[in-house]
């Protein structure tokens, strides 16, 4: 498999491509790129840990090297939430960058498996998919949204609350990947009851768990190694699917059926052509769709905000 990372020197870049250089599979190629040339020694460190996993730097113009031929490209470019800004805040740079990525992109590697991390992801994810469009190659089927970190949260602050290990715990995420678009099905963790309460709190905190971090680097960044963590275990998924392994299945926000918002993050079962199914997510509490019913006209004006931006 050749893997391509861009935004590779960033925090995210970075931490995500030591944990592809020691889990992706033997004989895989990690092809890493960013404007900053510092991406050229990132490449360099790594290629000295002994695993063989071919690893690549490029910067400049060399972008085509880098996407010629990828399985699979994990797009982390673009600035980070400061403090005081929410994701939103981040559109008019990172939305430049991204529609400028998605048309090389577009042109070089369409059949690529393509993972956004940049946010604001509502809107970043449906920028892209407008350029493919523009481009002839759109399949929705092989773009997502990144959307792992909130599960992985969701997984930490439920074990935590009910002392449990966080490796027992499986949990959807719906929805969207900001604020109040983001929702924890807490009423389907299997073998867990919650309290109006709990969940109440717990919904909260896995919506402002960016936010957390956020403050607690007080001004230094956002989610970045938990965050690469996050898109490390995507990756691996979309790689075993990739592989030919059946019954794959994580969340991401994906172009489904359009049920609630053209962009939805939903729990799918993974094939070798991308997505295969968009799994029902089955009955939901009276507070989880209330709570689904009063994000959607955020989530469409995020989605339409990154339609708009290409028009
Ligand atoms: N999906 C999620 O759950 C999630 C979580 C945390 C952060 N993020 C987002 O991930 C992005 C990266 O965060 P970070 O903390 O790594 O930021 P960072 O500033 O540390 O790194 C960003 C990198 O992108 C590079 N870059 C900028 N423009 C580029 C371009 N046109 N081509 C290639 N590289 C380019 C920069 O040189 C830099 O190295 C941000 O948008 C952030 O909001 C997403």
């Amino acid at each position: 498999m050749k893997i391509a990372v861009i935004g590779a020197a960033g925090s995210i870049g970075q931490t995500l491509s030591l944990l592809l250089k020691n889990h992706l599979p033997a004989g895989s190629e990690l092809f890493l790129y960013d404007i900053d040339p510092i991406v050229l020694g990132v490449a360099v460190d790594l290629s000295h840990i002994p695993r063989s996993v071919i690893v690549k730097g490029y910067s400049g113009d060399d972008l085509t090297s880098v996407l010629d031929g990828a399985d699979i490209v994990l797009i982390a470019a673009g600035i980070a939430r400061k403090l005081g800004m929410d994701r939103s805040d981040l559109f008019n740079i990172n939305a430049d960058i991204i529609y400028s990525l998605s048309e090389r992109i577009a042109n070089t590697c369409p059949k690529a498996f393509i993972g956004i991390i940049t946010n604001p992801l509502n809107s970043t994810v449906a920028i892209v998919a407008e350029v493919f469009k523009a481009n002839g190659v759109y399949d929705k089927k092989r773009l997502f949204g990144i959307t792992t970190l909130d599960i992985l949260r969701s997984e930490t602050f439920i074990a935590e609350l009910k002392d449990q290990d966080p490796i027992s715990i499986r949990v959807s995420v719906i929805g969207g990947h900001s604020g109040v678009t983001i929702l924890p099905l807490l009423s389907q963790v299997e073998g867990i009851e919650f309290t109006v309460e709990e969940v109440k709190v717990l919904i909260h905190r896995i919506q402002n768990a960016g936010t957390e971090v956020v403050e607690a680097k007080a001004g230094g960044g956002s989610a970045t190694l938990s965050m690469g963590q996050a898109a490390c275990r995507f990756c691996l998924s979309l790689v075993r699917a990739a592989q030919g392994e059946k019954g794959v299945i994580e969340c991401a926000y994906v172009e489904g059926d359009g049920k609630y918002a053209r962009f939805f993050a939903q729990s799918i079962r993974l094939s070798q052509d991308g997505v295969e199914e968009t799994l029902d997510h089955g009955l939901l509490s009276v507070l989880e769709q209330d709570t689904l019913d009063n994000m959607l006209e955020t989530l469409r004006q995020d989605i339409k905000m990154g339609v708009e931006f290409v028009k």
